[in-house]
């Protein structure tokens, strides 16, 4: 196990800001950490690290306490930008390279393999000012990869930054993992969470409150399904049609009369008797979609609230 938490719990005075999380990663492990803000991501993430200490609870890293033979096998991404402005891109990853010990041409392999990764190798002698915020990220996962650890610490690497940018943080997290890196990460995006993450976990005020895939997650949470029939013309007739087959929780029209929004219970499937009935109606259906359940809606229906509250 890369990391195993039990029952952490952190207040800041009053304030429980972890409450009670426990939580496993296991190597080769990509762990999406998603809740809103003040959920206790940073809280939970500089515990682990040791930056913060816990009030209960233990915490093992690599199978022991968090020491310094530890940190040097993690790299840390914070979540404000840390970068010497005093230094070009270049000197600033070397710094890091020669904090974990790397020198000669070691160090200058070791830089230029996490600028390319990073893809800021064209652009290493600039200074980090003129870089955009999405290429300082970029310099920060530089810096924080450069000694090659087994573990990545990522807290919320893809805040504010631009799309070119945040592909090439997925794609550096994507092929680091790859390679054999472990990764734990926050995020307010869950599409991203959706796509590379091979585990999730939900905090929500201090709490977790899911934790798995992301299919597992959406399958145990979601109970519900939404089918959309557009339709020539509705004529005031679906409605009828469709309400008392079996699974149908609700059924509306729009406004135009030519889209049917049928929600259903998850485990049944009614599909083909809607068809069924609506043909044998006399509507005319252009086209069905199944709305794909989302972990959106998954997160939406375990804590009320959207991501961007
Ligand atoms: N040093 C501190 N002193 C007092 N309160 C703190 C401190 N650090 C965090 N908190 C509080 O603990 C709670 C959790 O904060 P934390 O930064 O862990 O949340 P987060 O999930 O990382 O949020 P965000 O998405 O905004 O980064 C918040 O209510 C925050 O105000
Ligand atoms: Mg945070």
């Amino acid at each position: 196990m890369v990391l195993k938490v039990e029952n952490m719990v952190k207040s800041f005075n009053k304030l429980v800001a972890v409450n009670g999380v426990s939580l496993q990663v296991k190597e080769g492990d990509i762990l999406g950490l998603l809740g809103p803000n003040g959920a206790g991501k940073s809280t939970f993430i500089n515990a682990i690290l040791g930056l913060t200490k816990v009030d209960e609870g233990t915490i093992e890293i690599f199978g022991n306490k968090i020491s310094r033979a530890a940190k040097k096998k993690i790299g840390f991404v914070p979540q404000e930008i840390a970068i010497c402005y005093e230094l070009n891109a270049y000197d600033n990853v070397a710094f890091f390279g020669k904090l974990y010990g790397l020198r000669g041409a070691a160090l200058k392999e070791a830089v230029k393999k996490s600028m390319e990764f990073t893809g800021l190798w064209d652009r290493r002698k600039e200074n980090p000012k003129k870089y955009s915020g999405g290429m300082q990220r970029r310099l920060n996962i530089a810096c924080a990869i450069v000694h090659e650890p087994e573990l990545l610490i990522m807290d919320e690497p893809t805040v504010g930054v631009d799309p070119q940018s945040r592909n090439n943080i997925l794609e550096t997290i994507k092929k680091l993992n790859e390679n054999g890196t472990t990764v734990i990460y926050t995020s307010h995006y869950m599409e991203e969470i959706e796509e590379i993450c091979t585990k999730v976990a939900i905090i929500d005020l201090g709490k977790l409150i899911a934790e798995g895939t992301s299919d597992s997650i959406k399958n145990s949470i979601l109970t519900e399904r939404l089918t959309k029939f557009e339709v020539e013309d509705d004529n005031g007739k679906c409605e009828n049609i469709i309400k008392d087959i079996e699974g149908v929780i609700s059924c509306s029209v729009n406004e135009n009369g030519n889209a049917l929004l049928v929600k259903s219970k998850k485990n049944i499937d009614n599909l083909p008797i809607m068809i069924e009935r609506l043909v044998k109606g006399g509507v005319k259906i252009i086209s069905v979609n199944i709305e794909q359940p989302t972990l959106e809606a998954a997160f939406l229906s375990l804590t009320g609230k959207t991501l961007r509250d």
